[in-house]
């Protein structure tokens, strides 16, 4: 590349790039813009190291990439620094439940999801707390031309409450009590996306599907749906196709959750982490020959 002012590290062989040369502290050039845009274009989410930001520069940097927005979901956790855009995702040594803490793309339950995703790690576990990645376009190409042209025709439902229990079974750290109250609380708030979509930057084809939050292939019942989805969800998931980011503190992740989902690891019992997350919104996936929404 002409006038290359960055250095991109692969973490592996598809997925996350540690991004060196970079300064988030100061405004971004053009150039180097450019460079940051297609590292996340190829490696789907990317790194800062020893990065020391305010949650202005944290809003400053996210607009690069589209228009950065608080979250309505997101309007109970605290933001940092008047910056209404930058939350703050604490998890105290109390804490049962791990948000995150599952393979799953941000927000998948919405019509449009914000696309990107900006993590700044504030306060880390003296170990564990790592981010596993997964790419979802290298995850279709690997499936046979038979699966792809299915899948093609096929849709999945996105369904929010899955976040805290699924089939009448609340997840772990959460209460039958607390499960029932979010039943109520965020019924109905569900999306039906296209299993197989275009990404708007790169044009590859991405499996876009959650074993989390998605509940069933649309027009399927729940109990046909499953082993599928949980077929895909491995293949998506396999050890070669996914990245582990370790945090260190002022590591910055961006992340697209058009082309990869994310794990946030659960292995720092007892112990603080606090994170500054903002959301970025722009194109989302567009539909491919075949799919179920392309005429
Ligand atoms: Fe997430």
């Amino acid at each position: 590349m002409k006038n290359q002012t960055i250095t991109v590290r692969p973490l592996s062989a598809h997925t996350g790039a540690e991004i060196f040369g970079v300064d988030l502290s100061e405004p971004v050039g053009e150039q180097t813009d450019l460079e940051i845009r297609q590292a996340l274009n190829d490696w789907g989410a990317i790194f800062f190291r020893d990065q020391d930001i305010t949650a202005a520069q944290q809003v400053a940097f996210g607009r690069l990439f589209g228009k950065v927005e608080a979250h309505g979901y997101a309007s109970n956790m605290p933001s940092v620094a008047g910056q209404e855009e930058v939350k703050e995702i604490a998890r105290n040594p109390g804490d049962v439940r791990n948000i995150g803490g599952f393979w799953h793309m941000d927000l998948s339950f919405l019509e449009h999801p914000n696309y990107a995703s900006v993590l700044y790690a504030r306060e880390l576990p003296s170990h564990g707390g790592d981010t596993m990645f997964a790419h979802l376009a290298t995850a279709y190409d690997a499936l046979s031309p038979g699966l792809q042209a299915t899948l093609e025709a096929l849709s999945t439902v996105h369904i929010k409450t899955h976040a805290y229990g699924v089939d009448g079974q609340p997840r772990k750290g959460i209460s039958p009590a607390y499960y029932a109250k979010m039943l109520e609380k965020f019924a109905g708030i569900e999306a039906t996306h296209p299993v197989v979509g275009r990404h708007p930057e790169t044009g590859r084809k991405v499996l876009y599907l959650s074993p989390f939050y998605s509940d069933r292939f649309d027009g399927w019942t729940r109990q046909e749906s499953v082993p599928l989805i949980r077929h895909l969800a491995s293949q998506i998931t396999r050890p070669e196709n996914t990245c582990r980011f370790r945090w260190e503190e002022g590591s910055i992740a961006m992340w697209d959750n058009r082309a990869v989902m994310h794990f946030a690891l659960d292995d720092y019992p007892g112990q603080r982490r606090v994170m500054h997350r903002l959301t970025v919104v722009g194109p989302w996936l567009e539909p491919v020959a075949g799919s179920a929404l392309s005429d």
